[in-house]
C-alpha cells in the first residue's frame, strides 16, 4: 500500500502549517549560493500545495519570512523579496485553475512596496476561490502578533468599547491575524531543527508537531503524506485520559 493510500481521507487535518527550513544548507551542500536554495524551495512549495489540494486539506500555512529574517544579509533579503514577487505572479494562473485562494498573515504593510502590491493583487484575484486556502506567513512573528492583539484590546478598553472583564480567549483570538483560520492540527518543520522560531505560538497550543531531517528543497509529496500518516496514528487527548476518549468514541458510534 502506498503512503497516500494509507491516509484516511475523512480524517485529514483541516489545517497544516509548515516551517520551511533548510534552503541555505541545501545550497551549501552543493556548493551553490544560498539564494539558489530558496529558488529550489519554490518547487517544493508547488509540490506541497498540489499534495494538500489532492488530499482536500482546507488550510495550508507556510512560514516564508519571519520578522527575524530581516537580520540576514541584504542580498539574501532582496533575493527572497524578488522571489516572492515572481512566484505570486507566476502562480496566479495555477491558483485560479485549481480553485486556490491566497491569504497572508504578518506585518504586511512593512514589506517592500512591490512585494506588497503583487501579493495583494493575487490575494484579491483569488479571493473568490473556494478550494485550498494557502496562507503565507510573511514578515510574521508570533510575539509581534500577540502584542498587536494586546494593544488593540487595550485601545478598546480605553475608548470604552470593551470592558476589561470582557477580555477572554474569544475576544483575544478575534484580534489575531489568524482570526478567520482554525488552529492547525499539524505543524511540520523540516531540516532537523527542533524549534518553532516564533511561529503561531498561540495557535499551536494543541497542535501535533512533526519534525523531519529533510531539507526544504527536498521536501516532496511523499514526505507530506508521511507526515499526515504519522499524524493520523496519534491520539489527541486534549488533557483527557485515553479511556475517556475511547468512551467518547463509543458513545458517538452508538
Ligand atoms: C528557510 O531556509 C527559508 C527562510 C528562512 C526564508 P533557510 O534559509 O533558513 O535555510 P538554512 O536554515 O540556513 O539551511
Ligand atoms: C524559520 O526559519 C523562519 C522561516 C522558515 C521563514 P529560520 O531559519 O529563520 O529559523 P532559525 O533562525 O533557525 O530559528
Ligand atoms: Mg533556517
Amino acid at each position: 500500500m502506498s503512503l497516500k493510500e494509507k491516509i484516511i481521507r475523512d480524517r485529514v487535518p483541516v489545517h497544516i502549517a509548515i516551517i520551511m527550513d533548510g534552503n541555505g544548507r541545501w545550497a551549501k551542500k552543493r556548493g551553490f549560493v544560498r539564494t539558489l536554495g530558496h529558488e529550489k524551495g519554490v518547487d517544493a512549495v508547488r509540490e506541497t500545495v498540489e499534495a494538500a489540494t489532492e488530499l482536500g486539506i482546507r488550510y495550508l500555512t507556510l512560514y516564508a519570512f519571519s520578522t527575524e529574517n530581516w537580520n540576514r544579509p541584504k542580498y539574501e533579503i532582496d533575493a527572497l523579496m524578488k522571489l516572492l514577487v515572481k512566484s505570486v505572479n507566476k502562480e496566479r494562473k495555477t491558483f485560479m485553475d485549481n480553485n486556490i485562494s491566497l491569504m497572508a498573515i504578518g506585518d504586511l504593510g512593512n514589506l517592500p512596496s512591490k512585494s506588497y502590491h503583487e501579493l495583494m493583487k493575487t490575494i484579491e484575484d483569488t479571493s473568490g476561490n473556494t478550494g485550498l486556502r494557502l496562507v503565507l506567513a510573511l514578515n510574521y512573528s508570533s510575539r509581534w502578533e500577540i502584542v498587536e492583539a494586546a494593544r488593540s484590546l487595550a485601545r478598546k478598553v480605553s475608548d470604552g468599547t470593551l470592558k476589561a472583564d470582557e477580555i477572554n480567549i474569544d475576544s483575544f483570538v478575534s484580534l489575531l491575524t489568524t482570526s478567520s483560520i482554525p488552529d492547525p492540527e499539524l505543524l511540520i518543520r523540516t531540516s532537523g531543527e527542533y524549534r518553532v522560531s516564533n511561529f503561531l505560538l498561540w495557535q499551536i497550543a494543541y497542535t501535533e508537531l512533526y519534525f523531519t531531517p529533510t531539507l526544504w528543497p527536498d521536501f516532496s509529496k511523499e514526505e507530506f503524506y508521511k507526515a499526515v500518516v504519522d499524524y493520523q496514528g496519534r491520539e489527541r487527548r486534549f488533557g483527557m485520559t485515553s479511556e475517556q476518549l475511547k468512551q467518547q468514541k463509543n458513545r458517538h458510534l452508538n
